[in-house]
């Protein structure tokens, strides 16, 4: 397992093309979305409010884009948090590997597509925040 890194997380700018007939998003894998894309995932039907997530993956790498509606990501590692507003299709958020994350304050009709660098994989997940800081302690003693 390779170690954290928040710094990596970072929002990226979706090429929009946009006429009079409306808008076209468009995302090239590894060039717009830093990772080869195994697969996608949407969201939606989410009630305003609500949250999702309290989870982090071992080696899941994802692209959050925000279609509709709005969303907080709260992403953090065992020292740091940063939190990000998505609202608008023409930027997505990329989460890196081994990243705490929570969804919260869902609103607005939300719909939010995810593009995945794995496949589903439960035993991928780290669902309890302690686990978690024992596995950053871990990676980051490997590093030295
Ligand atoms: P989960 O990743 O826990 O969603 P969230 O973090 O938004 O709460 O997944 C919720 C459920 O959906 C869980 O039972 C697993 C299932 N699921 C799949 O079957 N395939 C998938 O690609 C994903 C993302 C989830």
């Amino acid at each position: 397992m390779r170690p954290s890194n928040l710094r990596a997380c970072r929002l990226l700018e979706i090429p929009t093309v946009s006429d009079p007939r409306g808008n076209l998003g468009f995302l090239n894998e590894l060039e717009h979305v830093p990772f080869s894309i195994a697969r996608s995932y949407f969201l939606w039907g989410v009630p305003d409010g609500a949250s999702r997530g309290g989870h982090a993956h071992k080696n899941l790498q994802q692209f959050l884009i925000v279609l509709n509606g709005s969303l907080e990501v709260a992403l953090r590692d065992d020292r740091e948090e940063m939190t990000f507003s998505l609202n608008h299709p023409t930027t997505g958020l990329f989460i890196d590997r081994m990243i705490w994350r929570d969804l919260r304050a869902f609103s607005g009709n939300n719909v939010t597509l995810v593009l995945a660098s794995e496949l589903y994989n439960p035993d991928d997940y780290i669902r309890d925040f302690h686990d978690y800081e024992d596995l950053m302690r871990l990676a980051t003693n490997h590093k030295g």
